[in-house]
């Protein structure tokens, strides 16, 4: 069934052809995207929705949450608005939470939380095992994601679990862990920083990753310098996340490179961190995505309405780049180009804001925009 999203006042394509056009109108056949243009000019359809002079633009593209977890880490939080620093050691209260729940109850936590990011017009989605750290648990991770989201990202070596040998662990991960889970996961993913995973143990996970033919991605630079930037462009990693602590070098290494800088700028928020370099990774020419990193931990928010109104007030990154960075930014930080566009054959995957233009994201921080949402051609909300 073909549906006409009529009167839109302004729409963001991101397609370099069909640009940000105003009186514009897109019709949807099915799961796809059939036509975009001039209001008037639209083929027939079998339905049609006046969207009365307000914005569309593609769905969110949040490529980093951590989501398949149990519990809840709100004392933490607390402690750290007190003062406290954040420790990657903070991730071991989740793993216990995580072990000790049900399938069903990690399931139900996972689909609850990607039903409010879907609300916020999010309708890409990739998720992250790594609150499992065993082979059992990480594998039920892998199998509950690949269950609900639309990309999967095998994270065993988020923490080498205590008690535990680290370079035994790593042996773990790159052997026993990574076949249980191949099947269910398109990525592999590091936590490359001090109190995780050191360079050479990282670069160890990659290796094999890259080996079984999956795709890599790296946790770097969050909670100071370090080498993940340098490692992920060495791997040919699809994206780099966080990039808090950036050298003059990590930046142009990205500028140079196919690896996404992924910045999280809720999670520099929650954990009291500066705010990712993101004005001078553009002017490097780098590519940046925006995601929420959504997880019970150092960033509990699945808002990328939120992370691009951070990234326009703080970030001093423009509407524009901040909207793109969160759509089309997500899909190549994940290699795909059937999502974070609206063009002819892409998916039809959008929203609808109950504004005139996407600049209210950041003129009206805080307030929930998202009027309509359309998800594989389906009318969501
Ligand atoms: O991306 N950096 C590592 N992993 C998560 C944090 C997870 C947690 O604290 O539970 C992150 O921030």
């Amino acid at each position: 069934m073909a549906i006409l999203i009529d009167n839109i006042g302004e729409l963001t394509t991101n397609d370099p052809e069909l640009g940000t056009r105003h009186d514009a109108a897109v019709v949807l056949d099915g799961e796809r995207i059939a036509w975009a243009g001039a209001s008037g000019a639209a083929p027939d359809a079998d339905e049609r929705l006046d969207v009365g002079g307000r914005a569309v633009l593609p769905g969110w593209v949040d490529s980093h949450t951590h989501l398949v977890f149990a519990g809840d880490r709100t004392v933490e939080f607390a402690a750290r608005m007190a003062g406290k620093p954040y420790t990657a050691g903070g991730i071991a209260t989740t793993v216990e939470a995580t072990r000790a729940a049900s399938d069903e109850a990690l399931a139900a936590n996972l689909r609850r939380h990607v039903a409010e990011a879907e609300r916020q017009g999010t309708t890409f989605l990739e998720t992250k095992t790594g609150y499992g750290l065993s082979v059992v648990d990480e594998l039920r991770s892998a199998r509950i994601a690949a269950e609900v989201v639309d990309e999967v990202t095998f994270l065993g070596a988020h923490l080498v679990p205590p008690g535990v040998d680290a370079e035994s662990y790593v042996d773990l991960v790159c052997g026993e862990m990574l076949d249980a889970v191949a099947e269910h996961v398109r990525w592999v993913d590091v936590f490359c920083e001090e109190g995780a995973f050191d360079e050479a143990q990282s670069e160890r996970v990659l290796r094999a990753a890259v080996k079984r033919g999956l795709g890599v991605r790296v946790h770097g630079n969050q909670l100071g310098p370090g080498p993940g930037v340098r490692l992920a462009v060495r791997a040919g990693a699809a994206s780099v996340d966080h990039c808090t602590y950036l050298t003059d070098d990590d930046v142009a290494a990205l500028a140079g490179s196919g690896t996404v800088a992924t910045l999280l700028p809720a999670c520099d928020l929650s954990t009291r961190q500066p705010l990712a370099p993101a004005r001078r990774l553009l002017d490097a020419g780098a590519v940046v995505a925006l995601a929420t990193n959504a997880n019970p931990g150092s960033s509990y928010t699945t808002s990328m309405a939120f992370c691009v109104a951070t990234a326009v007030l703080q970030m001093r990154m423009t509407v524009e780049e901040a909207v793109w960075a969160a759509t089309a930014g997500g899909a190549a930080a994940l290699r795909r180009d059937d999502v974070g566009f609206i063009r002819p054959g892409g998916r039809a995957d959008l929203q609808v804001l109950d504004a005139p233009s996407v600049t209210h994201l950041a003129y009206r921080p805080g307030v929930p925009l998202t009027w309509a949402v359309f998800r594989r051609g389906v009318h969501r909300m």
